[in-house]
């Protein structure tokens, strides 16, 4: 069974660069048929398993699409409860990495009484903000501890390690820090795929988007710069040397060429698909089941058994909405 998960990713994998190397990317009729002819099996195999993917608010790149990625966060929140809520665990530890203020991991831990939900980020102010602008009660099962994800010093064991967009390598990172410490599930979407390998320069192109991800990225590298930001973002564990992050991965392509589809990625899905797929095969070689759609990851690791049962399948629920 991971034999054909990690064939079926690589022969995706090898079908979006070659689209990249004839630089069928970034015009929207190229990315749609790319992304359907070659992540097809793939986004089918989802579906299959988890039906509603909100593809009516994910038209590829786009505001529009960034503007809706919530929309995706709460259909993976639904996998996520639907996932970990039948464990009947007091066991259950669910680790939040990059939390920000901590939204996702108090829905979750309100949702999932039962199971200690453990948020973190490099940076407590946004959970001091919060803290100082709601003065409310936190769930009783819901923590937050500083933690800087490419050097985590959090002594826990989690079941599941779940994210909501995590900036370039900080996924990478936390999809390391499921691997490493046995955690049975990985639930989560990447984002800012430009951001791997220590990568803040963008491919200049029209659209506001493009003015976007260039901004972000001034920013970014304004910080890196700063011994106040040192940690964030970036990390020499997530040099371009570390990349691909799949051993199979590095027979098809490079750093360099991973690092120019980084580049490109901010117009381009077949761009991040591309940074994805690295991803999902490198989860495949370290003992996982995969499903991969639209930025999101379902990782169920294939050796645990016993207690855990597979990822529920979401059929016949109507809709998920924030
Ligand atoms: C794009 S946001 C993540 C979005 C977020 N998951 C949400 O709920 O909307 C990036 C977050 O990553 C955090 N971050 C950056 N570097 C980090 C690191 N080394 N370890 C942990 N968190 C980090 C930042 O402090 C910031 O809060």
């Amino acid at each position: 069974m991971a034999a054909d998960d990690a064939a079926t990713a690589l022969t995706a994998l090898e079908g979006l660069l070659g689209e990249y190397r004839q630089g069928n990317i970034v015009a929207p009729s190229a990315e749609r048929m790319g992304m359907e002819q070659h992540a097809g099996p793939l986004t089918a195999r989802w579906d299959e398993r988890f039906p509603g993917f909100p593809s009516d608010t994910f038209p590829y790149t786009s505001f529009r699409g960034q503007h809706y990625r919530g929309r995706r966060d709460s259909y993976l929140k639904e996998i996520i409860v639907e996932s970990l809520g039948g464990r009947g665990g007091d066991a259950t530890i669910i680790v939040n990495p990059a939390c920000v203020f901590g939204r996702h991991a108090r829905n979750l831990a309100s949702r999932l009484p039962r199971a200690t939900v453990v948020a973190t980020d490099i940076d407590p102010g946004w959970q001091r903000l919060y803290r100082l602008a709601r003065m409310g009660r936190l769930p009783a099962n819901y923590t937050f501890v500083k933690d800087d994800i490419f050097d985590s010093h959090l002594d826990l064991e989690p079941t599941a390690v779940v994210f909501f967009g995590a900036c370039g390598a900080v996924s990478d990172a936390a999809i390391d820090y499921a691997i490493s410490r046995g955690a049975t599930f990985l639930m989560c979407r990447t984002c800012c795929h430009d951001n791997i390998g220590g990568n803040v320069a963008i491919t200049r192109r029209p659209g506001g988007v493009n003015r976007f991800f260039r901004f972000k990225n001034w920013a970014y590298g304004r910080m890196r710069t700063s011994a106040r930001f040192a940690g964030f973002y970036f990390s020499d564990r997530y040099s371009p040397r570390a990349y691909p992050r799949s051993e199979a991965a590095r027979d098809v392509t490079t750093a360099d060429e991973l690092l120019a589809v980084a580049r490109d990625s901010a117009d381009s899905d077949i761009c991040r698909a591309i940074i994805d797929l690295d991803r999902y095969v490198h989860l495949v070689e370290k003992g996982f089941g995969v499903l991969y759609q639209g930025e999101m990851f379902v990782a169920e690791r294939k050796a645990q058994t016993g207690s855990s049962r597979p990822a529920g399948s979401l059929a016949g629920r109507q809709s998920a909405r924030d």
